[in-house]
């Protein structure tokens, strides 16, 4: 029998949390397992992995993806964002400060997820009021149905930054 295979394997080139990443990997390797299993980087977490939930969202050149279904060879070029790379040194990210202050999580398992969606809203859409936090943040489920602090949590937050960015601009 004749004819090329199929590679297998793949470098991919991006960069993540700021990171330059480079590696060879499998062609079926999702972003989550590259995440979790190659870097380290187990913030991400992975519940349903077929798309349903939101738990394992990440930021793909500013955009919210699902990391337990799409491969980590599509991420060539790309600037990833995780849950580890939203705080500067000790300083939390707004939307991190938000979620603590509003007490919007119980175990905690769905909140990286649910904040890498919100900065993914409130970095394109700073103005975002309840009706678009309630549309943009549809796809996450939360097991422990802490809806209403999370809901609270990036109200807070997209209020917090709107003031900032008001401030900025006087
Ligand atoms: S684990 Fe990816 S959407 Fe549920
Ligand atoms: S806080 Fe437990 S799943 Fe959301």
């Amino acid at each position: 029998m004749t004819g090329s295979q199929a590679p297998t394997s793949t470098v991919v080139r991006c960069h993540v949390n700021g990171r330059d990443v480079e590696m060879l990997v499998p062609v079926r390797l999702t972003v989550a397992e590259l995440l979790r299993d190659r870097l380290g980087l187990t913030g991400t977490k992975v519940s349903c992995e077929m798309q349903v939930c939101g738990v394992c969202t990440v930021l793909v050149d500013g955009n919210p993806v699902s990391s337990c279904a799409t491969l980590a060879c599509d991420l060539d070029g790309t600037e990833v964002l995780t849950v580890e790379g939203l705080a500067r040194g000790r300083d939390l990210h707004p939307v991190q400060e938000a979620f603590m202050s509003a007490n919007a999580l119980q175990c905690g398992f769905c909140t990286p997820g649910f904040i890498m969606m919100a900065v993914g809203l409130l970095d394109t859409h700073p103005d975002a009021d309840q009706a678009d936090i309630r549309e943009w943040m549809d796809g996450n489920l939360c097991r422990c149905t802490g809806y209403e602090p999370i809901e609270t949590a990036v109200t807070v937050a997209a209020s917090g930054l709107a003031a900032a960015t008001a401030e900025a601009g006087r």
